[in-house]
């Protein structure tokens, strides 16, 4: 299957820009690992669902930074929470959750070109507008960052995350309509960590021994400065993938990490706007996935590349005791990452890797009170004279399709009739994947005729656990288990592929609340 994973190699439909930086001929490894710093409360506020209880309060501003991507380059302007990018970690404990008040101080123009927005005549408005979404989280519908509920510089929203969940590493970004690829590109992102006592009594490296990675790929100028490419192409006014060969590890391109000789946890992100990695340690060593998008796997499973769609989340256990004295590479296929520095004096090792992380837990299909089948289409819109790419055939402005009931279960059957993977992305759940199946026809009129011509295969064992965005790759129809817990109201599901997102593979869904029993 991994010979799918790769969506795209080169610029798509966009030339690199004349002044383009060659990372190669930058001094690798010279800058150390910066890990975003967690942010403290700055206060307490009244929990909305809990009266006289009281949750940690956050005041995040969005800014324009200016920061060091490389030793050798200047300074990179960016967009991003606080005084840096990635912004602050927000940590939180599972169900005690917090409030976040997100103030838009953003410039009041767009430093990136904007060369088109889904909604033409909201061109009227200033173009830099916000809304910050957490991602993976459990969130009521009126905190969630709903695309159009942006505001301009000088407004802030106040949302509230009650993180009833299991600890997983999430992360908040721009989600705003139209144009969060180019914000999210500008740095607008920030990894956000929900704790449980499940998670700390397994005793998995911890403090200083827990990395967590925000890992994009950004084209750069040979000044250090974001380019984000115009597209040339008349029946495609936006680029459909865009691409850097500037690999950005929690914001430094090519940085080193000294460790010692023993288990680490590395927990991954993949905060590019469309490159799948496909990650391994140079040297080959296993790599121990113990969790994915939503927390820990039932066990500890080995492989020696883990791939990663756009969004998603992985969570490794690398032991690094054999490497004592020794510079290892994280890479991706032909791109280096990042070089772990391994110290030569050996390090007693107090985290022995368990065998069981969490009970398993399969969902059976036989539980799902509907099952719909939605397609992944590009087609050319006739109106705009534009190449679009949809989910389920229909622009984002159609009446709401997809509602399931609060407290049920559903089957989604993602009919993929492009040409690329998607990763696609369901807010508020978290689910399971059933399988993918190869398919070779497919009738748009009834939905009805698909012809499988393949055997169902399972979710690889890394993407086994719960997910809150999973790969769904061409000519295959991917099956996921959903329950929709939590909150009624109206969410969104997307391609995380932003440029995808943004042009308009995007759809409403509404969770109806449950009938009131007699
Ligand atoms: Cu990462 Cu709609 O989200
Ligand atoms: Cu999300
Ligand atoms: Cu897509």
């Amino acid at each position: 299957t991994s010979s799918l994973i790769v969506a795209g190699t080169g610029l798509g439909w966009a030339e690199a820009p004349s002044d383009a930086l060659d990372p190669s001929t930058l001094t690798p490894f010279v800058d150390p690992l910066p890990i975003p710093r967690v942010l403290t409360p700055s206060g307490k506020r009244a929990n909305p669902e809990h009266h006289g209880e009281q949750l940690p309060f956050y005041r995040v501003s969005m800014r324009e930074i200016s920061q060091k991507v490389h030793r050798d380059l200047p300074a990179t302007r960016m967009w991003s929470f606080e005084d840096s990018f990635p912004g602050p970690t927000l940590e939180v404990q599972s169900g005690q959750g917090a409030i976040v008040e997100w103030a838009n101080a953003l410039p009041i123009r767009h430093f990136l070109p904007i060369d088109h927005t889904l909604h033409g005549a909201e061109k009227s408005v200033p173009e830099v507008r916000s809304v910050i979404h957490l991602h993976g989280g459990r969130t009521p519908p009126d905190s969630d960052g709903y695309p159009e509920n942006w505001v301009v510089p000088g407004k802030s929203q106040n949302c509230f995350y009650p993180a009833k969940q299991d600890a997983a590493l999430l992360f908040y970004h721009d989600h705003t309509m139209g144009i969060n690829r180019l914000n999210i590109y500008a740095g607008m992102q920030g990894l956000f960590i929900v704790r449980d006592p499940l998670e700390a009594s397994l005793n998995l490296p911890s403090g200083k021994y827990e990395i967590p990675m925000l890992i994009c790929d950004r084209m750069l100028r040979k000044d250090g400065q974001l380019s984000y490419p115009v597209s040339e192409h008349p029946d495609r006014p936006w680029v459909p993938e865009v691409f850097g060969n500037a690999m950005l590890v929690n914001g430094k391109l090519l940085p080193y990490h000294e460790v010692e000789p023993r288990k680490y946890r590395l927990r991954i992100m993949n905060g590019s706007n469309a490159r799948f990695y496909r990650f391994s340690l140079e040297n080959k060593k296993p790599l121990s996935v113990i969790g994915d998008d939503q927390g820990l796997l039932s066990a500890p499973v080995t492989v020696q590349k883990i791939p990663l769609a756009p969004a998603e989340r992985t969570d490794l256990v690398v032991d690094f005791s054999d490497m004592a004295g020794t510079h290892v590479k994280l890479i991706s296929d032909s791109f280096d990452i990042l070089e772990f520095r391994v110290s030569a004096k050996a390090a007693g090792d107090a985290s022995p890797l368990p065998s069981t992380l969490r009970p398993p837990l399969r969902l059976d299909p036989a539980t799902a009170v509907t099952t719909r089948r939605l397609t992944l289409d590009e087609r050319m819109d006739d109106i705009q004279r534009s190449m679009g790419m949809l989910l389920n055939n229909t622009p984002w402005h159609m009446p709401i399709t997809e509602k399931p009931t609060l407290g049920t279960t559903e089957i989604w059957e993602l009919v993929n009739l492009t040409d690329d993977s998607h990763p696609i992305h369901l807010h508020l759940v978290r689910f399971q994947i059933l399988d993918r199946r190869r398919f070779d026809q497919f009738e748009y009129q009834t939905k009805g005729t698909l012809r499988y011509t393949g055997a169902a295969i399972p979710p690889e064992s890394h993407e086994a656990g719960w997910k809150d965005t999973v790969r769904a790759d061409p000519a295959m129809v991917t099956r996921i288990i959903i329950p929709f817990e939590g909150y009624a109201g109206r969410y969104v599901w997307h391609c995380h592929i932003l440029e995808h997102e943004d042009n308009e593979m995007m759809r409403p869904f509404e969770v109806l609340a449950a009938p009131e029993k007699a």
